[in-house]
């Protein structure tokens, strides 16, 4: 029997950060341990832009993933023939940075001759819950990022149901679109956070909880933009700081009644299908936002749940998350060819539209 720890090197390269880390689990073990998590954001590259810029992206990954390589290999202590695989980001992403990530892995395995892993970064965020707390299968995941807002039961390694999903934008997009909005730069979820622990009247600006009480659980998020904007021209264009700061606080409220109802909705469904099964995980950049971590928490509470939310350096993009959905794929024997292609778009549920899960409508 083997009982050497599994030790493998992630690499995240799908959106502005550039990553490596290395994570390491005994056989058999239900978490894992994190030797070392680099993460080098592009922020100041694309900040001018207001987004993130794909070009500019993939040139800065391609500029910076071989010393961070380095670097996370240096900082857990180990050397390639340590490892027992490579795991890529494969997709979904910005196509250019994604090939930069997968081609540098690819290489790796071809040179070392250890395993590739091509790793969807959703299930990255998925899984981290699973390297931190050792979650047990199957679980609520609620992952919310600036690209994704999904609903998910997690039923095993690659097996996931959608149970709900954003008709419009991300919910990390309307922080970030609405932190535009109201000048406060970007990335706007950190900024709106911090602008509404100054805010002190949440009903002064109304904004509405985009979904609540709808049927199903998908979400949107668009209407809640074009309500900041609205505010926006109310006040001439130019909100003062206590604006501002009101009209965050009312956005943070109208955010968290529009989770809060969906997620509950979510956890009925849940619940009917996996009656033994009761945590909610919370994954994906937004995870990181406190007073929102606090509503699903304490709605947790009501309803019976556990809440597992991961550290905060753990939340948003890293490759820790990427390395650990390797180790749990190489596990199970689930081992890439080096032909495999990234995917721009890549779906965790591929069959969504198609399998109702538990009465919600396809
Ligand atoms: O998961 P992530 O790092 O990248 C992907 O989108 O995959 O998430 C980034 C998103 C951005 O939209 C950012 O504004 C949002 O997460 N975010 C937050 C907070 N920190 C990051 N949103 C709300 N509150 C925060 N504290
Ligand atoms: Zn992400």
């Amino acid at each position: 029997m083997n009982t050497s720890p599994d030790v493998i090197l992630g690499i995240e390269t799908s959106c502005d950060e550039t990553a490596a880390a290395v994570v390491s689990a005994d056989p058999g073990a239900d978490s894992g341990r994190v030797l070392s998590n680099v993460v080098l954001s592009q922020l100041d590259d694309h900040a001018p832009y207001g987004g993130v810029v794909p070009e500019i992206a993939a040139r800065a990954h391609l500029k910076h993933l071989d010393g961070l390589v380095r670097r996370a290999l240096a900082e857990a202590g180990v050397v390639l023939r340590d490892l027992s695989g490579i795991a890529a980001t494969a997709g979904p992403g910005l196509i250019g940075g994604v090939m930069v990530g997968v081609m540098t892995a690819k290489a790796m395995a071809a040179v070392t001759g250890k395993p590739f892993l091509a790793v969807n970064h959703l299930e990255g965020h998925a899984l981290t819950a699973r390297l931190t707390d050792g979650v047990a299968f199957p679980y609520l995941l609620l992952l919310v990022s600036g690209g994704h807002c999904q609903l998910l039961a997690v039923e095993g390694v690659g097996r996931y149901r959608r149970l709900g999903t954003t008709i419009d934008d991300a919910v990390g997009e309307a922080f970030d679109k609405a932190a535009k909005l109201l000048g406060l730069g970007y990335p706007g979820g950190p900024l709106m956070e911090k602008a509404a622990a100054q805010g002190t009247n949440n009903d002064r600006f109304e904004l509405p909880a985009p979904m609540k009480g709808r049927p199903g659980c998908d979400f949107s998020f668009s209407g809640l933009k074009t309500a900041v904007r609205r505010h926006v021209e109310t006040l001439g264009g130019s909100p003062g700081p206590q604006d501002v700061a009101d009209i965050a606080l009312s956005f943070h409220r109208a955010v968290g009644d529009s989770l809060v109802d969906r997620v509950a909705r979510a956890m009925t469904l849940f619940r009917d299908a996996h009656p033994d099964g009761a945590t909610l995980v919370v994954a994906g950049g937004v995870a990181a936002n406190k007073v929102l971590r606090a509503r699903l928490s304490d709605l947790c509470d009501r309803r019976g749940f556990r809440f597992v939310a991961p550290p905060l350096a753990l939340c948003t993009d890293n490759a820790a998350m990427i390395a650990w959905a390797g180790l749990e794929r190489l596990r199970l024997g689930l081992v890439d060819d080096l032909d495999f292609a990234p995917r721009p778009r890549w779906p965790l549920d591929p069959h969504a539209a198609a399998v109702p899960f538990a009465g919600v409508k396809a």
